[in-house]
C-alpha cells in the first residue's frame, strides 16, 4: 500500500528524525557541493540540510505518491528538479554529478548491485556516494535471528524493506573506496532497523581493471 506508506512515512520516523537522523543529515551533507543527486528521496525531508554550495539538487523518486509529496516540499524552487526514477535505472549521463546521496533506500531497492553501478555511473571519477542505511545486525546474533525471521513478511508491508542487507559490503564490491564509516543505532526506529551504517565512500579516480 504505497499511498498508506507515503501518508503516514514523515509521521512514523518523528521520533527518529529529532532524536537523530536529522542531525546524521545535516553533518553528512554539510560538505556537499555541485551537482547532487539524491536516490529514493522519498518526503524530502534531507531537503532543508543541504548547503548552499550545492548548486543543483536533482531528487529522484519512483513512487508517485512520495514523489506528490515530495514535490510539494521543494515547491518553486529552481535549483531542486525532481524526476520519476528508480536507483537501477536513473536516465542522467555518465559522471554528470559530484555526490549521490542514499538515505535509508538501499534496503529497498530491488537490486542492489544494479544500483550501486548506476549510482557509480552517474557519479565523476572522485565524486563520492553519501549514505545512512540501516543493516544487518552483524554484532548482535539474537537480533540478526529476528531479523531473518521477520524479514520475509517485513518487505512486503514495508515498501520491499530488506532488514538483513550487507550495505557496507555491497558498496566495497561496487568498486567504491570507503571514506568514512559509522555504526550506529537508529535510535527511536523498531528494534529491528536500529543497526545502522553511515558515511560516505568515494568512486575512485583510477579505476582498475
Ligand atoms: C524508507 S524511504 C526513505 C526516504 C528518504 N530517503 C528518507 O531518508 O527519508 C525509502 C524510499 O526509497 C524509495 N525506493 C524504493 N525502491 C526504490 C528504488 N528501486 N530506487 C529508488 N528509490 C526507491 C521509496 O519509494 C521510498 O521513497
Amino acid at each position: 500500500m504505497p499511498w498508506l506508506m507515503a501518508r503516514v512515512y514523515d509521521r512514523v520516523m518523528a521520533g527518529s528524525e529529532q532524536a537523530c537522523l536529522h542531525d546524521w543529515r545535516r553533518s553528512l551533507l554539510a560538505g556537499l557541493r555541485g551537482r547532487v543527486l539524491e536516490i529514493g528521496a522519498g518526503t524530502g525531508r534531507s531537503i532543508p540540510c543541504y548547503p548552499e554550495a550545492v548548486e543543483q539538487l536533482v531528487l529522484a523518486e519512483p513512487d508517485p505518491h512520495m514523489r506528490r509529496r515530495l514535490q510539494d516540499r521543494v515547491g518553486d524552487r529552481r535549483d531542486i528538479r525532481v524526476i520519476d526514477a528508480a536507483a537501477e535505472q536513473l536516465g542522467e549521463p555518465d559522471a554528470s554529478f559530484d555526490a549521490v546521496v542514499s538515505s535509508l533506500v538501499l534496503c529497498s531497492v530491488a537490486t542492489v548491485p544494479r544500483a550501486l553501478a548506476e549510482i557509480h555511473r552517474v557519479l565523476r571519477p572522485g565524486g563520492e556516494l553519501v549514505f545512512i542505511e540501516h543493516v544487518a545486525a552483524w554484532d548482535d546474533p539474537r537480533r540478526l535471528r529476528w531479523q531473518r525471521r521477520v524479514e520475509p513478511i517485513w518487505k512486503h508491508v514495508a515498501g520491499n524493506c530488506h532488514l538483513t542487507r550487507d550495505t557496507e559490503r555491497a558498496i566495497l564490491d561496487a568498486g567504491f573506496e570507503l571514506e568514512h564509516i559509522e555504526r550506529d543505532s537508529l535510535r527511536k526506529a523498531m528494534a529491528l532497523v536500529r543497526p545502522s551504517i553511515r558515511g560516505r565512500a568515494r568512486k575512485p579516480v583510477l579505476e582498475v581493471d
